[in-house]
């Protein structure tokens, strides 16, 4: 895995703190995984951060050792590490560290600190006599993560161009007879030749009666001719992820069929034809959802249109219809999410196109589709 260079890691702390100044807070405890790879490039199972005005520190145990002395070299002066000493746990040495640095407000993050590690963490600080106020924080690393960095942005077009290749091989290999396990397998295998580290999901490869269904994943069902095939596939590349569905039949698609898979990707061009610096993630929405209710398709269109993709394969931006108390997103230039919209007819068979789209100050940006396609 390579990971961005200092001076944006250096930029991610800066745009944090001025988070932080505006929420009153002298210090974040990080505990959200991503949300440390993000701040540390650190991606390892253990670990925790705390940021503050003056150096992010990095905190996990024995096994991360060299990793962590690697970073902390890149990082000079912006990162400090700590390691678990023998005999000690993590929670004890965040504890330690929190009381050496002392902030009167301590943010946390609400979504990712469990009850009882919260409760751990107050009762440790207040053996020790720490005053430390506690302050739920919600989304302060993941609204930075909205707006992709340079690096990230071309990391996203190596990502997107690599799995149009994947594409390209497979889907030529959705025949009748083909077990969609099979399938499946070989879609992992060569989202790994393709220098993916891992798949983003499980993939799903959808046939017949199960194309109907947006979350199945692979079952024993051989193709039949006739048939549509929903495969949704995607991989990690450098710890990011993009997410990528294709619909084929096998065999001629009927009048039917070609009917509702033109329908499908007008929904989606239309939605990318909506993508405008700052627009409101539910315009985008309401850009395929229109095109298919005008054709009679919107009970069809069962789930919200696509979602942020990064450091997790669904983040914010959330692409859907307004819902009370969630907030909207806006798609600022430097965003990136699917555009997947789907009809789904249960017992019969269902479409759905998914491609990845980079917010740009022009427009929108295909991520996942070569420019003549
Ligand atoms: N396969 C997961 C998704 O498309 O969101
Ligand atoms: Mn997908
Ligand atoms: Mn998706």
């Amino acid at each position: 895995v390579t990971i961005a260079p200092p001076d944006l890691h250096r930029a991610r702390h800066r745009a944090l703190c001025v988070t932080l100044a505006r929420l009153g807070l002298d210090a974040l405890l990080v505990t959200h995984p991503p949300n440390i790879a993000y701040l540390t490039g650190f991606f390892g199972s253990a670990g925790v951060g705390l940021v503050s005005a003056d150096l992010v520190v990095l905190l996990s145990d024995g096994r991360y050792h060299l990793t962590l002395q690697t970073l902390e070299r890149m990082h000079e002066g912006q990162l400090a590490t700590r390691v678990v000493p023998a005999g000690q746990s993590l929670d004890e040495i965040v504890a330690a560290e929190l009381l050496q640095l002392a902030p009167a407000r301590l943010g946390f993050e609400a979504h990712a600190l469990t009850v009882r590690a919260h409760a751990d963490l107050r009762r440790r600080l207040a053996v020790a006599g720490s005053p430390v106020e506690l302050v739920g924080v919600d989304t302060a690393v993941e609204s930075l993560r909205l707006v992709k960095d340079a690096w990230e942005v071309a990391n996203f077009r190596d990502a997107g161009a690599r799995l149009f290749d994947v594409a390209k091989c497979i889907l030529p290999k959705a025949l009748s007879g083909v077990i969609e396990s099979k399938l499946a397998a070989e879609i992992e295998w060569e989202l790994r030749r393709a220098g993916f580290e891992k798949p983003a999901f499980d993939t799903i490869v959808a046939s017949g009666p199960n194309a109907a269904l947006p979350h199945y994943r692979a079952g024993d069902r051989a193709l039949e001719t006739g048939d549509f095939v929903v495969i949704d596939f995607g991989g990690m590349l450098n710890g990011y992820a993009v997410d990528m569905t294709r619909t084929v039949t096998v065999g001629l698609a009927s009048a039917r069929q070609q009917q509702l898979l033109d329908a499908v990707a007008a929904a989606q061009l239309a939605a990318f034809e909506a993508v405008e610096p700052g627009v409101a993630a539910e315009v985008v929405d309401a850009a395929a959802r229109g095109v298919l209710e005008a054709g009679g398709l919107g009970d069809a269109f069962g789930h919200g249109l696509g979602h942020g993709l990064g450091l997790e394969v669904h983040e914010r931006p959330r692409l859907a219809r307004r819902r009370a108390g969630v907030t909207q997103d806006a798609l600022a230039p430097g965003a990136v999410f699917t555009l997947e919209p789907g009809v789904y007819f249960p017992g019969w068979g269902g479409v759905r196109i998914e491609d990845d789209v980079l917010a740009t100050r022009g427009g929108g940006e295909w991520l996942t589709r070569s420019a003549n396609q």
